[in-house]
C-alpha cells in the first residue's frame, strides 16, 4: 500500500504557485486577491476561512475576509457580493457555506460574477465543467484530480465508484472522472442513500471515492484487493481529548489500507488538496483578470 500524501503534494504545488506569483509581481503586476464572505459564527466555517487566508499569505496572495452577523438579510448580502463583483482589485470570491437558513444559497451563488467564482458553484461554471470547457473546477474534485495526476494513477478504462452525490463533490467528481482527459476516461458508478447492493458495486471498483460524510463507512469487506481509495470525509467525532473531538474520514483506514494499492489519509489527504484547488482557481481568476486588462 502506498499513501497518497496530501501534505507532500500540497507543499510541492504551493512552491510552484509561489514561484509563479513572484514572477508576476516581478513584471509589476499586483498580487492575486481572494475574498471570503463569512456570515455568522459557525466554528468550522471560521476555521476554514482562517486556513484559506493563511494559505494566501504563504503564497504571496492578498486575502480579505468580510464578516457579517447571521441576521443579515439576503438583499444586504447580495449587495455585499455585488460590491466585490465590481471591485477590480479582487480576483476571487467565496461565500463560505452554509449560510443561515433565511438566505437562499443558490441565489447567493448565482449572484457571484462567474469570472470570480473560484468555488466553481455558479450554474454557468458547473455547465462549463460538464461540457469540458476551461473553467473553475470545484476545489475538492479538482484537488483529487491533481492527486491522481501527480501520483500517475492509471484511470483510463477503470471502474470508479463515487459514494455520495453532493453538488460540490459527488456530482462534479463523477463528471471529471468520466470525461475524455487524463486523468479521466473512467467508467463511473455514482452511489447514494437509495443505492441497492452498494457493497457489491464497491467490490467491483478499481477506484473508490468515498464522499458521503459518514465516519468509517467504507470497510475492508467492501474493497477489492489493489483498489485505489480516496477518502473525502472529514467528520468531527466526539472524543475524550483536549479538543473534545477527533477528525474521522469516511473510510475505516487501518483495515482498508491493508487491502488498497493507494489510499489517502485523514487528515493529510484530500483536505489539503482541496485548499490547493482553491488556490489554483484564484490564480486562474487573476491570470484572466490581469490578462484582459
Ligand atoms: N463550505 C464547505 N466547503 C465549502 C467550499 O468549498 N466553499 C464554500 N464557499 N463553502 C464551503
Amino acid at each position: 500500500m502506498e499513501l497518497l500524501d496530501g501534505k507532500v503534494l500540497a507543499k510541492a504545488i504551493k512552491a510552484e504557485l509561489k514561484e509563479k506569483i513572484a514572477s508576476y509581481k516581478e513584471k509589476g503586476w499586483r498580487a492575486p486577491h481572494l475574498c471570503a464572505i463569512l456570515v455568522g459564527e459557525d466554528g468550522a466555517s471560521q476555521t476554514y476561512v482562517a486556513s484559506k487566508a493563511k494559505d494566501c499569505e504563504e503564497l504571496g496572495m492578498d486575502s480579505t475576509v468580510f464578516r457579517f452577523p447571521s441576521g443579515i438579510s439576503e438583499n444586504d448580502l447580495l449587495a455585499e457580493v455585488e460590491k466585490v463583483n465590481l471591485n477590480t482589485n479582487i480576483d476571487g470570491l467565496i461565500v463560505q457555506m452554509p449560510v443561515p437558513e433565511h438566505i437562499n444559497s443558490l441565489n447567493v451563488m448565482m449572484h457571484i460574477d462567474p469570472s470570480k467564482d473560484v468555488d466553481g458553484f455558479h450554474p454557468m461554471n458547473v455547465g462549463m465543467m460538464f461540457k469540458g470547457l476551461d473553467t473553475f473546477l470545484p476545489a475538492t474534485p479538482y484537488g483529487i484530480m491533481m492527486m491522481l495526476e501527480r501520483y500517475k494513477i492509471e484511470t483510463s478504462g477503470k471502474h470508479c465508484v463515487v459514494i455520495g452525490r453532493s453538488d460540490i463533490v459527488g456530482k462534479p467528481m463523477a463528471a471529471l472522472l468520466m470525461q475524455n482527459t487524463n486523468p479521466g476516461n473512467c467508467t463511473v458508478t455514482v452511489c447514494h442513500s437509495k443505492t441497492k447492493n452498494l457493497r457489491e458495486l464497491c467490490l467491483q471498483a478499481d477506484i473508490i471515492v468515498a464522499a458521503l460524510g459518514r465516519p468509517e463507512f467504507l470497510k475492508a469487506d467492501m474493497v477489492k484487493p489493489g483498489a485505489v481509495v480516496i477518502d473525502v470525509g472529514i467528520s468531527r467525532v466526539d472524543a475524550n481529548n483536549e479538543r473534545g473531538y477527533v477528525i474521522k474520514g469516511d473510510v475505516a483506514f487501518d483495515e482498508v489500507a491493508a487491502k488498497a494499492s493507494y489510499i489517502t489519509p485523514v487528515p493529510g489527504g484530500v483536505g489539503l488538496m482541496t485548499r490547493i484547488g482553491l488556490l489554483q482557481n484564484t490564480l486562474k481568476a487573476y491570470e484572466w483578470h490581469m490578462g484582459s486588462k
